[in-house]
């Protein structure tokens, strides 16, 4: 479910007509729902709510601070894999006991920070990666909470590049080693062990990957316990996927998703952390785009649009489906033909949908890419120098830019031609 609805003909976001914002932005541009991304983390609260849990939102998916304010004030923690969605996170006001670090490589300049800020965890991956953070620990007299993501070995039945616990993946560290691996840990300086980490995926569509890789953590909580390590905490990661088609059948909510975590480990009296990014801000955003031209070509028509991939870039990388909208609904039972629905950056590539059957739109009209709010934003670039795409949140009848489009100046003054080039 999502607040971005028709209200007389004309597409809004919550109570916002979208073309109030096109005027006062421009496009391309992003638009994001509060009520959306709120009700999303409610959901997920929700729906583990029969036990201690912690919500920790994965900031990789729409890191704008904003929107961060936004799940932090709701109570939601954070999963970051950088500095800079750390950084991010605090900036907005959440708390170090509240984030979780993630990630395959974190530097020892990370690692310092991180730690120095405070932090709730850290989730590690590899061998050298915990004697380092032992190392940094010590050196600084700290005892870091930590967790190891563990790789199970299961199929995510997902895309090929968004799968991360089959044995081939680079993530986490195969659940065979593990017992070797707790034991490590237990006789290093600076870790103490709180609990175990997993994460199998993302755009997850059925729940059995789920069932079967907590099944995995539940007998592994089991053995590391008689081994005497304490495990109190579980963080059963992310990537619960979304209807990216509004015709396709709906995946699992988080309520069932809740439910298959409750049979799995619930009876192991462990504190819940999860780390969804997709389905807390995926249908809380669009993209808004305007034609530019309508182009007849030899074999099929093209609609050219002001977004690109470097706008949006998961159907080029992922051969995403995006639905695309008209904003302003055509008449009723106006005919519809197939269009290449394409940007203006030069590559072949730059192509959003193929064959796409649409009523055919005007120049100047505008369209939405419906389920970009995750993985849109965080993923757009500048290239062929096309402006960094702004961003804006509604809230009720009110919206505000949340990320501004930055100039042609301002893009090309970052550049800095060296004295030995300069004309003086
Ligand atoms: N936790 C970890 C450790 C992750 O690596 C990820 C996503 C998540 C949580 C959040 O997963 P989610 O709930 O959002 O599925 N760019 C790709 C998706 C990459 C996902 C990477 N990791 C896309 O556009 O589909």
């Amino acid at each position: 479910m999502d607040h971005f609805l028709y209200n007389g003909g004309i597409l809004h976001a919550e109570d916002v007509p979208l073309p109030e914002i096109a005027r006062a932005v421009g496009t391309p541009a992003y638009v994001y729902s509060a009520a959306t991304l709120l009700r999303h983390y409610t959901l997920f609260d929700e729906a583990l709510a029969w036990g201690p849990h912690l919500v920790c939102y994965a900031v990789k998916a729409a890191s704008n601070v904003a929107i961060l304010k936004l799940l932090g004030d709701a109570g939601a923690g954070m999963d970051v894999v950088s500095e800079g969605e750390y950084r991010r996170a605090r900036a907005a006001g959440v708390p170090g006991d509240r984030i979780v670090f993630s990630g395959v490589g974190k530097t020892e300049g990370e690692m310092r920070h991180v730690l120095a800020s405070g932090v709730r965890q850290i989730n590690l991956e590899s061998e050298p990666e915990m004697r380092l953070l032992s190392r940094v620990a010590t050196e600084m007299g700290l005892d870091v909470p930590v967790t190891v993501r563990v790789n199970p070995d299961v199929d995510a039945k997902t895309h090929e590049k968004i799968a991360t616990g089959r044995s081939d993946d680079k993530f986490g560290i195969p659940i065979a080693r593990a017992r070797a691996v707790y034991a490590e840990i237990a006789a290093l300086p600076g870790l103490r062990v709180v609990g175990i980490d997993v994460h199998i995926g993302s755009q997850l569509t059925d729940l059995d990957p789920f069932r079967a890789a907590y099944r995995k953590v539940a007998d592994l909580t089991e053995t590391l316990r008689a081994e005497g390590h304490t495990i109190e905490r579980l963080d059963l990661g992310g990537g619960l996927g979304i209807p990216y088609a509004r015709s396709n059948l709906a995946p699992p909510v988080p309520l069932e998703y809740g439910r298959v975590i409750q049979e799995e480990v619930g009876h192991l009296g462990c504190e819940i952390e999860i780390e969804p990014g997709r389905l807390i801000a995926g249908n809380a955003g669009i993209l808004m785009a305007s034609t530019i031209f309508v182009k007849a070509g030899e074999t099929r028509d093209f609609l050219i649009l002001d977004a690109a991939m470097n706008d949006l870039i998961r159907p080029a990388m992922y051969g995403a489906h995006h639905d695309i909208v008209p904003v302003v609904e055509a008449a009723p039972g106006a005919e519809t033909r197939p269009f290449d629905v394409v940007g203006p950056v030069c590559e072949s590539g730059d192509t959003f949908a193929k064959g796409r059957d649409m009523v055919p739109p005007r120049a100047g009209d505008l369209v939405a890419f419906r389920s970009a709010g995750a993985y849109g934003a965080v993923m757009s670039s500048e290239y062929n120098s096309r402006p960094m795409v702004p961003e804006v949140l509604v809230q009720g009848d009110q919206y505000a830019v949340i990320r501004a489009r930055p100039t042609f100046d301002e893009m090309i003054s970052r550049d800095t031609i060296p004295e030995w080039l300069s004309d003086a």
